[in-house]
């Protein structure tokens, strides 16, 4: 007798799996996560006093709507509520972004590299990624994502910062590209490391969504605001798009810690302002420290930098292993670091003077 299995679906053959940042060791010499785009620092003040008074109603399903954050959402960025939509963290709400708009025979258009979620929402739904190469310094190619667009096309992602490389698209360009997309194509600008940018000719998707019905901004809780462990994140949409995130989400998929601590988070502005503000200022350490040691560094506005190695990957995140920094190797491509605490950069640099006096 043959043993049957249950049937998959072949759309799931060749799907990657996620894979998450290596974890520091624990019980060994001094490790710092580099790996995971985390941020370094404890929750916001006032935040886990709200997220352990939410604990004790664990009891209770979350309320399926988050009115209390999307209240407090739609003031701080003045859009309409029902231009509102939460999810399990940013990615969930791409997922569902991708769930709603493509299934088999559909194509979903993204820079590549870039956030590694991408092709696996995509193949999950059903559809077909189409992958268009970053420049050769790193950034977007609108001009081409414009080009690989066909009669199929149902979403496109753009990812500014982008992860890995965390390079930008300009506000001119990016309202040019749009201006030339479809208006039956979704444009996702995926803005989870907005927080981070502090070159003014980067746009907010939240100005080029308001008269573009096509234009879906996705923010997350888990990077600046660094509620990661808590998975929320949010979409500014119009009202098609935003029912439609409502229909795919998992039913009482965001807790109501996540949602009390994301509401609280939001009331800490000072605090948050000054922690990206130092998370940036070490960015800037760093990338002149790097510049310093020879390495040629893509200009990083979000909360990690890239360096590309190519075949020589693997080797520098072991060095960085030795010196106690995990962080994160793309085999044959590049090495992201995230911008972590003042101690962790450093051994970083130094584990990056290792490797070039090495070389
Ligand atoms: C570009 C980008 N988008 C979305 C996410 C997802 O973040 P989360 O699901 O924690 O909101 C990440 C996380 O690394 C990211 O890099």
């Amino acid at each position: 007798m043959t043993e049957k299995t249950p049937k998959l679906r072949p759309a799931l053959e060749g799907v990657p799996t996620y894979k998450p940042g290596k974890p520091a060791a624990t019980g060994g010499p001094v490790a710092y996560k580099l790996s995971s785009n985390e941020n370094p620092y404890p929750p916001l003040p006032g935040v886990l006093e709200k997220a352990v008074e939410a604990a004790g109603s664990l009891n209770r399903y979350p309320d399926l709507a988050s009115a209390a954050l999307l209240a407090e959402l739609a003031d701080r960025f003045s859009v309409p509520l029902s231009h509102l939509a939460t999810g399990t963290g940013s990615v969930g709400v791409a997922q569902q972004l991708v769930q709603a708009t493509s299934g088999p025979g559909d194509e979903v258009i993204y820079a590549w590299r870039s956030f590694e979620a991408y092709p696996i929402i995509t193949q999950v739904s059903g559809a077909t990624p189409v992958q268009v190469p970053l420049t050769g310094d790193d950034v977007h190619d609108l001009e081409a994502m414009l080009a690989a667009i066909t009669e199929r096309t149902r979403l496109i992602f753009v990812c500014n910062p982008n992860n890995p490389t965390g390079t930008v698209v300009h506000r001119a360009e990016l309202e040019s590209f749009l201006d030339r997309v479809p208006a039956d194509v979704l444009v996702v600008l995926d803005e989870a490391y907005i927080e981070f940018v502090r070159d003014a000719d980067v746009p907010d998707g939240l100005d080029l969504y308001r008269d573009r019905p096509n234009v879906c901004v996705l923010r997350t809780f888990s990077k600046a605001y660094g509620l990661a462990g808590l998975r929320i994140g949010f979409a500014v949409a119009h009202e098609p798009v935003a029912a439609a995130l409502r229909k795919t989400a998992v039913p009482f998929g965001v807790s109501h810690i996540a949602q009390e601590a994301a509401v609280a988070s939001l009331r800490s502005e000072d605090a948050l302002r000054e922690r990206v503000d130092a998370l940036v200022a070490e960015r800037a350490r760093v990338a002149q420290g790097l510049a310093g040691q020879g390495w040629t560094v893509p200009g990083s506005q979000a909360n990690f930098v890239w360096l590309r190695l190519g075949e020589r990957t693997l080797d520098f995140a072991g060095v960085c292993e030795r010196a106690g920094v995990i962080v994160r190797p793309f085999p044959g491509e590049g090495v992201r670091v995230t911008i972590g605490e003042r101690e962790a950069n450093d051994l970083f640099l130094e584990a990056a003077e290792t490797f070039r006096k090495e070389l």
